[in-house]
């Protein structure tokens, strides 16, 4: 059996993740398949650093070109993180006939139509399943579970690091600051933690949750967005005389034809399941017309969480590989109708 050979573009939190699940569940990985797979090359920014795992060095490179342009490998795993540098190196990788798996929510939030149709005319898969709520499969079960049903909700905690902070706030009385740099430490946070305490993170996640969800071209411009930054123990413990903890949440609406996604703290009573999703959980309530209400729950950032869904992609991938059915996944195949706003 011929390897199929991958290009990981990150060694860092989850990167190493993926390694460690690679390597220990090849066997599984293979049954699954048919096929070893095996992690070729792995860009860094420095090579010389010393690394969580064990990593045969001749493996590292620094020169992104060096995989991307390497003919023998067939699937790109890009878990670096950032905007422009990594979209280009995608485009070139599907421009190569390469299929890709991300963890950035970032890219797929601002870039993922463009993305998406570049993988279509290359024939290629992009899947990004790790790129909201970690170690949930919420982007499957909204597009294979859900395909039956029109939704008409969304709503949950979707940032591990802010629900983080707020359980250490509201249980250990931490402060803000002491929280956030406990979940820098553990790995949860974003390389500039802002876009999580700002709320930006989980609008980025609603934005995929929703276009997914609602089969509508929601723009991350169209999320409202308020963070928890200005969220003060006094707040906190105000709510809870109130009988109320702070979350933040995201919520997302498709009613007649008109969406509407927010993110925002929330005061939820304390009898409410989501009052009770601590630490770096996530979970997110999916309202569809026919089943009713459903909720997923599970780590939502984090090492192992991650990279579960990055090689459960990688997988996905392999064995379409095997079917020779790559690029044509109900992912790729959304025909999105145009978001009404106020003004229309
Ligand atoms: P990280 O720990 O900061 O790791 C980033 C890795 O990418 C490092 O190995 C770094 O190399 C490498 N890298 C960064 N910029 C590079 C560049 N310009 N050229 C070459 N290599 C570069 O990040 P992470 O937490 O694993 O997150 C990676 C991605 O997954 C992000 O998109 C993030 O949003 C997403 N994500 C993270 C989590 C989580 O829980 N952490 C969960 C879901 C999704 P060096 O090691 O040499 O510095
Ligand atoms: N920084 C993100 C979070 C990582 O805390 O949820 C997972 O996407």
């Amino acid at each position: 059996m011929k390897p199929v050979k991958v290009g990981l573009l990150g060694l860092g939190t989850v990167g190493t993740g993926v390694v460690r699940i690679v390597e220990g569940h090849q066997e599984d990985l293979q049954n699954q398949t048919g096929s070893p797979i095996v992690i070729d090359k792995i860009l860094v920014q420095d090579a010389s650093k010393s690394r969580a795992v064990n990593i045969d060095p001749g493996k590292l490179t620094e020169d992104p070109w060096d995989i991307i342009h390497d003919p023998d490998i067939s699937v790109i795993v890009e878990v670096m993180g950032g905007i422009e540098l990594t979209k280009g190196y995608i485009l070139e990788a599907l421009a190569r006939g390469k299929h890709v798996i991300t963890a950035n929510k970032d890219l797929m939030a601002l870039h993922g139509p463009e993305i998406l149709a570049a993988a279509q005319e290359h024939g290629c898969d992009v899947l990004y399943e790790a790129s909201v709520a970690g170690g949930i499969p919420i982007i499957r079960t909204l597009v294979e579970g859900f395909s039956s049903d029109r939704i008409t909700k969304i709503m949950g905690i979707v940032n591990g690091t802010t629900n983080y902070i707020l359980t250490k706030m509201t249980q250990e009385g931490t402060v803000y600051s002491e929280a956030l740099a406990e979940a820098q430490q553990l790995g949860y946070a974003e390389a500039d933690p802002t876009s999580d305490v700002e709320g930006l993170d989980a609008a980025r996640k609603m934005t995929i949750l929703s276009t997914l969800g609602f089969r509508s071209n929601v723009a991350l411009e169209d999320v409202d967005v308020k963070g928890i930054s200005s969220v003060s123990r006094e707040d906190i413990l105000y709510a809870g005389r109130l009988g109320y903890v702070v979350k933040l949440l995201g919520i997302a609406e498709s009613q007649d034809d008109f969406i509407s996604v927010s993110v925002q703290p929330t005061m939820v009573k304390h009898s409410h399941p989501l009052a009770s999703v601590n630490g770096v959980f996530n979970a997110v309530y999916v309202f569809g017309e026919a089943v009713g209400e459903t909720m997923f729950y599970g780590a939502g950032a984090g090492e192992m969480p991650t990279a579960t869904s990055i090689v459960a992609d990688l997988v996905a991938v392999v064995k379409n590989l095997k079917l020779g059915v790559n690029g044509k996944q109900a992912l790729l195949t959304y025909k999105l109708k145009k978001l009404k706003t106020d003004e229309q």
